[in-house]
């Protein structure tokens, strides 16, 4: 069964793929998987591929959830041994999808799921952009597989989740991150710029999940984050990137309510400033450097500081995990305590 990754497979393999896998649009790379929660990062995999993902997805459920009726969720199985239970973490035999996922935030929410266990499909507009992703994963012994997929175009984007589906066996996981900003004044804001940043920052919400809740909804346990902003809340040149934002909370709200009654948590959550390659980018639009554009929004929040790629990924997290179980429907504010 799609989602399902203790089902097809002995409960203990011999062996996982050592050797990077690479392909053109696709690659994945795996090393010393750590546990057997895996996550699905978007973006990798060809259908040459399957097979070698596959059996590195049994292997996977060899190390802890080989018992009868285990699921997505349940805990190890008693047959792990103590070493492997020292090696296991929050996302153990889980399979998660990053989107957006080549740099920034979505960069380090797919380091911080391969740390804690997870198989992660690193997605980005092209597998090549997200394969650095995947080698920094896989240079700590995590697992990491690139794809390449414009989420704001869903035939492309259901192309790629029944690949993730089909070759990492299984979807617990989607992190909802590819975003963009073409900031202006309300006044002089074209159409496209509107379009483009509804499509890219909202509309991908909507493909990506409607295609992950198909699996998630099967098998009946799912996690939805998608990143919304502070900028939600409204802010002078972003009337585009507000509306976006806002409409990602809107979307997790109702999306919990319809998807709650099949185990899917879904939860957002809403950055303050992050220094990433698109603060680095508004900073040069206006003429500044990413230090001084960087220090002005560091007085503006009560903690005195921007925040860090990492210090997201943490709280997403939580959010992914069980520690959040009865958490759903939520945005939860990322921002130094800055309104
Ligand atoms: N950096 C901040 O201060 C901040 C604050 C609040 C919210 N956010 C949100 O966090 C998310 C990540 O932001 P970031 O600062 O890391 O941005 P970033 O620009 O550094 O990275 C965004 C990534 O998304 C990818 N991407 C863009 N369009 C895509 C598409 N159509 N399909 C697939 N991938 C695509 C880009 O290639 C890039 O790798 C975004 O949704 C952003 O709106 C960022």
């Amino acid at each position: 069964m799609a989602g399902r990754i203790d089902r097809d497979g002995p409960a203990a393999a011999t062996g996982h793929p050592r050797a990077s896998h690479r392909t053109a649009g696709s690659s994945w790379s795996g090393r010393r998987p750590r546990a057997a929660r895996v996550i699905f990062l978007a973006g990798a995999g060809e259908r040459g591929n399957a097979g070698a993902l596959r059996g590195w997805a049994t292997m996977c459920v060899g190390v802890g959830q080989d018992a009868p009726g285990w699921r997505p969720g349940a805990g190890p199985s008693a047959s792990v041994t103590r070493k492997q239970e020292q090696n296991m973490s929050r996302f153990t035999g889980k399979v998660a999808v990053v989107t957006g996922a080549a740099q920034g935030i979505g960069a380090a929410i797919a380091a911080r799921l391969a740390e804690e266990g997870a198989a992660v499909a690193v997605v980005d507009l092209t597998a090549e952009r997200a394969q650095a992703t995947v080698d920094a994963i896989t240079a700590k012994g995590g697992l990491a597989r690139a794809y390449g997929c414009d989420v704001a175009v869903k035939p492309e984007v259901e192309a790629v989740f029944e690949r993730v589906a089909a070759e990492l066996n299984g979807l617990h996981i989607l992190v909802n991150n590819a975003g963009i900003t073409r900031d202006n004044l309300f006044f002089k804001m074209s159409a496209e710029d509107w379009s483009s940043v509804l499509t890219v920052n909202l509309t991908s919400a909507f493909n990506c999940s409607q295609a992950a809740q198909k699996v998630m909804v099967a098998q009946r346990y799912g996690k939805i984050v998608s990143l919304s902003s502070r900028s939600a809340l409204g802010n002078r040149g972003q009337a585009n990137y507000a509306a976006a934002k806002a409409g990602i909370q809107g979307l997790t709200a109702t999306l919990a309510i319809e998807l709650g009654p099949y185990n899917i948590n879904v939860n957002a959550v809403a950055p303050g400033y992050i220094a990433t390659p698109m603060t680095a980018a508004t900073a040069e639009r206006v003429g500044s450097s990413a230090e001084e554009h960087q220090k002005a929004a560091a007085e503006r929040t009560p903690l005195r500081r921007v925040g860090t790629p990492e210090e997201v990924a943490s709280v997403v997290a939580f959010l992914a995990s069980e520690d959040a179980s009865y958490v759903s429907g939520q945005t939860i504010y990322i921002n130094g305590g800055a309104r």
